[in-house]
């Protein structure tokens, strides 16, 4: 596996690689890789013949005072656990080579980013799309892979490669969890030993609506209710940011549930932000 980091030598390469023939299948992700992601590359193995992952801690998804400083980092463990799931290429640029001095340009889905995470988060998705985008011009990738633990992104992302053109095709991973049930993620590294025991509940909640919906209940306000009531008494430290009912693909709320929906939910736990979703 060849680690770049500069812009010009990624290029060149994925160049080298389209003229050979080959297809390729971008991986983008922030690094302190866990099975989650490495899940999305083995998926990326079977989508083309090279698979690039970026690993990137991208700044302008972070508004002030979030863990862009904070956010964890393990180099060496990254390289090792990237080629072993099967990377061809590791791409990591430096913050001041994706961004300029005068960057000015922005790519946004206000329709679709006011939602959810967007509700706390407002320019979080600006920061997202913009990335995205900068990473398929700079890679040019036949297929890219997301996973489907940041619904909402995904989501984003399918739709803003549909209104702009992008030539790529958008495959989502499924969500990988730890035996407990915890959906994994690079946060759950901020948890004290408590707070990692209790974390679980969170699935266990989402389980619990899943059940009760199978029962018959169809109101996403009674949904919410059980939900609150749930992680108040069972992670006494949490505070909700969202629990939503919403159409899978518009993203909008939906007060009665009829058809195919997505519960998604922020949860904070200490200095964790932990989201996490169940479609029903
Ligand atoms: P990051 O949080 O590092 O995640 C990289 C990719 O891994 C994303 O597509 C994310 O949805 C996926 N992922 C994370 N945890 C997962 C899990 N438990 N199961 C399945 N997939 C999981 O998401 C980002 O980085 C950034 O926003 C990025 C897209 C790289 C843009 O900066």
């Amino acid at each position: 596996m060849q680690i770049l980091t500069k812009i010009t030598e990624i290029q060149a390469a994925c160049k080298q690689l389209r003229i050979e023939n080959k297809s390729i299948a971008l991986v983008p992700t922030m690094g302190f890789l866990h099975e989650g992601h490495l899940s999305l590359i083995r998926l990326a193995k079977k989508e083309a013949d090279i698979v690039v992952v970026t690993r990137f801690v991208n700044p302008a998804q972070f508004a002030p005072g979030e863990d862009l400083d904070a956010y964890p980092n393990d180099a060496e463990h990254d390289y090792k656990v990237t080629k072993e799931a099967g990377a061809d290429l590791l791409f990591e640029p430096l913050s001041s080579s994706m961004y300029g001095e005068n960057h000015a340009t922005w790519v946004e889905v206000p329709e679709m980013a006011k939602f959810l995470c967007g509700k706390t988060r407002p320019t979080h998705f600006r920061g997202v799309c913009t990335v995205v985008t900068k990473l398929f011009n700079i890679i040019a990738p036949d297929v890219a892979v997301f996973g489907e633990k940041d619904w909402q992104q995904i989501t984003l992302i399918r739709r803003m490669v549909q209104d702009l053109n992008i030539p790529v095709r958008i495959v989502g991973g499924a969500l990988i969890r730890e035996d407990d049930g915890l959906a994994m993620s690079s946060r759950n590294a901020y948890l004290t030993k408590e707070e990692r025991s209790l974390a679980p509940h969170i699935r266990k909640a989402l389980l619990l609506l899943d059940e009760k919906v199978k029962a018959g209940e169809k109101s996403a306000s009674v949904l919410t209710d059980i939900f609150q009531k749930y992680i108040a008494k069972n992670i006494p430290m949490a505070s909700i940011d969202y629990m939503s009912v919403v159409h899978p693909d518009s993203l909008e709320s939906v007060e009665n549930i009829e058809d195919k929906t997505l519960i998604a939910v922020a949860v904070n736990v200490g200095k964790a932000r932990l989201l996490d979703n169940i479609l029903l």
